[in-house]
């Protein structure tokens, strides 16, 4: 196990240094970040505190690869299809180094945290100049700084499960915002390789985590959005008697009109404690993310999850008894190696069970280092990817009749963008956070209003501003 630790003022003080420097290096030189993101809510919260480093030091953020003098990639590692795509937009790149050699290419986030990924971009992709890991994040000032003074490719990929405190950020433009809460899981889901990529679970202090809140609402945000890995466990590691649920009640006294959400939650720390904690708070969004991966308990074992179906279904009936209407959803994984039929049948009867309002449904993806790679997987692909269909026709029927069911009611909405179609011009979101297109007079985005569903699609519902 790696210490886990708060990084101390003086290396923080270290890193403001250097962006003084690096800021000093380009100054006028009208230099250019982009960045994309690959992944999870997390690695957009990481991006997020990297732009705002960038920012502070200098740069102007473009959406224009062709324009930018430091182009990154946060990357992610969960499943392979994630990992190819990073591999190919890097790959893409070596044209436009070619073209401006003086580009910084730099990528991060998990896939770079596993030492095959290393040698992969050492060996075949020498446009990568910059390479650092999740736990070298609050050190990027000090090796951009290498990186834009010194001849040599600059990789850092060592660290201990640190948490900074004092980052900058940039966060994007809109009423939304991620509170990262802990980093890190102790869980070692068989199939999973983010305790390899993202270390040990490590709490933020309390008085930070709501330090950060009250600095968002004062800044106008309406919509926050607690993150971790395994939020329910937040707390384990600092000895201070807090668990998430005491968080949760500490954070709802936090003055202002918002909304707060978490994510993610595993069921097996998931307790009646937390959601008697959120129907007692009124700005805890009734909305529960609750993946529960299969429905089978033998899948269940083995990928090491601690729970079993009836478990699971326990649970979901005490959160609607004590928040009726609570929108829920869930991620599965179709075709664990071993799954048979039957396992998948459990699966489906589940997802009809439960009704959920949203899915996250993924193919098996082996991860070199997790165990589960080892696993003997005689089901083929082809047959995965029927039951992956069947799940998918038996979810959208499921969800098609939930949407009709807001036909003409009256809700509370977030607006928080602009969508495409020109009858319904602002998107924005229920409590339960499922997707509204709004029309109306004197829609703002940032605005909570009151609308009432005049139509319903599959994936929207289209409202009108009372
Ligand atoms: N293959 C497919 N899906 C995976 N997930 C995690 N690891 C894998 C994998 N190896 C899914 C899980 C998790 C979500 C974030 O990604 O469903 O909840
Ligand atoms: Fe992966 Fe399981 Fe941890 Fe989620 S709880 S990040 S699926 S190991």
């Amino acid at each position: 196990m790696s210490e886990s630790a708060i990084v101390s003022q003086e290396e923080l003080q270290n890193q403001f240094t250097y962006m003084d420097a690096v800021a000093e290096l380009i100054r006028g030189r009208h230099l250019r970040a982009y960045t994309h993101t690959f992944g999870c809510q997390q690695n957009e919260a990481d991006t997020e505190r990297i732009r705002g480093m960038l920012h502070e030091m200098g740069y102007e953020m473009t959406e224009e690869i062709d324009k930018a003098d430091f182009i990154l990639y946060n990357t992610c590692a969960v499943r392979e299809h994630a990992e190819d795509r990073a591999f190919g937009n890097i790959g893409a790149l070596s044209h436009l180094k070619k073209q401006r050699p003086d580009v910084i290419i730099a990528l991060c986030g998990c896939m770079v945290q596993q030492e095959k990924n290393v040698e992969k971009i050492k060996k075949s992709y020498p446009q990568v100049k910059l390479l650092f890991g999740t736990h070298a994040l609050w050190r990027f000032p000090s090796l951009l700084y290498r990186a834009l003074t010194e001849k040599k490719r600059i990789f850092d990929i060592g660290g201990v499960d640190d948490i900074a405190e004092g980052l900058p950020v940039l966060r994007g433009h809109g009423p939304k915002a991620w509170l990262s809460i802990m980093y890190g899981c102790n869980n070692f889901c068989t199939y999973c390789i983010v305790p390899y990529v993202r270390g040990r679970e490590r709490s933020r202090r309390p008085e930070e985590i709501e330090k950060e809140l009250r600095e968002l609402v004062a800044a106008g945000y309406k919509e926050i959005t607690l993150l971790g890995q395994n939020v329910n466990s937040y707390g384990k590691d600092l000895g201070l008697d807090v668990d998430f649920a005491d968080l949760l009640r500490r954070l709802n006294a936090v003055p202002g009109d918002f909304w707060l959400r978490f994510m993610t939650s595993h069921p097996k720390d998931a307790s009646p404690r937390l959601f008697d904690a959120m129907a007692d708070c009124k700005k805890v969004a009734k909305q529960l993310h609750l993946p529960f991966q299969s429905g089978s308990d033998e899948i269940l074992r083995r990928m090491n999850r601690r729970y079993t179906a009836e478990s699971y279904r326990a649970l979901i009936v005490d959160a609607r008894r004590k928040m009726p209407g609570i929108t829920l959803s869930s991620d599965i994984i179709v075709g664990f190696p071993g799954e048979t039929e039957a396992d998948f049948e459990q699966t489906l009867a589940l997802v009809q069970d439960i009704q959920f309002d949203l899915l996250f449904t993924f193919l098996y993806s082996p991860r070199s280092g997790t165990p589960a790679a080892t696993y003997e997987d005689p089901a083929t692909p082809q047959q995965k990817q029927a039951w992956f269909e069947r799940l998918l026709q038996a979810q959208d029927a499921i969800v098609a009749q939930r949407q009709a069911a807001y036909q003409g009611r009256t809700m509370r909405l977030l607006v928080d963008g602009t969508a495409k179609g020109p009858d319904y011009p602002f998107t924005a979101r229920t409590e339960g956070n499922l997707l509204v297109c709004v029309r109306g007079e004197n829609i703002k985005i940032g605005d909570f209003i009151e609308a009432t569903i005049e139509k319903t699609s599959l994936r929207c519902l289209f409202a009108v501003k009372q």
